[in-house]
């Protein structure tokens, strides 16, 4: 039986306060269109106390031992032919937590990537999503990126971290059942379908989240997912009143994309804060849904 903690639900969205991976293991086969997500980048970030906090982990192995349980449930409850995609990047890590004494990268993109091959997924798509070298380095002062290294140990740096979207198939025998995800060209242009089929996303914006409008006394979250991204997937990849899921919603970025271009959602997080501004959010997106030209929603820079 799933513990859940707390719920809420709207006309188009229902968000529960739970650990995702009991949760999503009690969900209906066969009942979600489309997943998108960010999931917690292995320990990079404690989110909570909690032990069940995905991000509360001591290594990388013990992260995708958890991970895993999810990625086979998401793949049970995706209808068949249909998508998931998640969005992630590589790790920096230095000498302090390295058996080696070195420093350098952690393939976290790849390593989720093959855990969803091994656990029965397509591997779809993979897109680049280009974030600025020079915003990094005054972000994190990173030696990888300072032009004093560069210039008297190059060896030294390395390069900007993009960001990815990885996106897997539920590649299936019954799949021909699910109807197509369809496209009107008065909707969906084909200079837009030129744009999104980029490999590399060069034009989307790090700073497009929800925490713009969180108020003084709301805990912000570390790290949410930007609105932009969301858009672009939810928009591709299903239809108006499809279910869309994240199993880690945090304040509800992928929920309110969702529910403003008409879709329905369903969303998990574990920490109270959390959950509850994700329900705020989702209230208020419902309230100011509008009818409208679907590409135009997202298409300022919100920062
Ligand atoms: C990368 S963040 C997702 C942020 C979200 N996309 C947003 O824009 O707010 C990962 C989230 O997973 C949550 N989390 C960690 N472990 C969890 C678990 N076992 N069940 C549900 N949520 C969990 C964290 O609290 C955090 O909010």
């Amino acid at each position: 039986m799933t513990n859940v903690l707390d719920q809420s639900a709207g006309t188009s969205w229902n968000a529960y306060n739970a650990d995702t991976v009991e949760f999503t293991a009690g969900m209906p086969t066969n009942s979600i269109d489309l997943s998108v997500y960010s999931p917690p980048f292995s320990s990079l970030y404690i989110y909570s106390e909690s032990e069940r906090d995905m991000g509360n982990v001591d290594s990388h192995d013990e992260f995708f031992a958890t991970y895993r349980h999810l990625i086979r449930e998401k793949l049970r409850i995706t209808k068949p032919g249909r998508l998931t995609a998640i969005h992630v990047k590589d790790l920096v890590f230095y000498s302090n937590s390295s058996e080696k004494g070195d420093r350098g990268l952690y393939h976290f993109t790849g390593e989720c990537i093959r855990v969803h091959v091994e656990e029965g997924w397509t591997f779809h798509r993979l897109i680049t999503i280009w974030r600025c070298p020079v915003k990094e380095m005054q972000k994190t002062k990173s030696d990888r990126l300072l032009y004093k290294n560069f210039r008297t140990d190059a060896a030294r740096t390395g390069g900007g971290m993009p960001e990815y979207i990885a996106v897997f198939r539920k590649w299936n025998e019954a799949m021909e059942n699910t109807p197509a995800v369809v496209h009107p060209p008065s909707q969906f242009p084909l200079d837009v379908w030129q744009e999104w089929a980029s490999p590399v996303w060069m034009d989307t914006h790090e700073t497009n989240v929800l925490n713009v409008g969180a108020k003084n006394d709301e805990e912000r979250h570390l790290c949410p997912m930007p609105l932009d991204l969301t858009q672009r997937i939810v928009l591709q990849y299903s239809n108006p009143g499809e279910t869309v899921y994240s199993p880690f919603m945090g304040i509800g970025s992928e929920g309110v994309v969702a529910v403003r271009e008409g879709r329905k959602f369903l969303g998990t997080e574990l920490k109270p804060a959390y959950f509850k501004r994700a329900v705020r959010n989702l209230q208020s997106a419902e309230e100011n849904q509008t009818a409208g030209d679907l590409l135009d929603t997202f298409s300022g820079d919100a920062a």
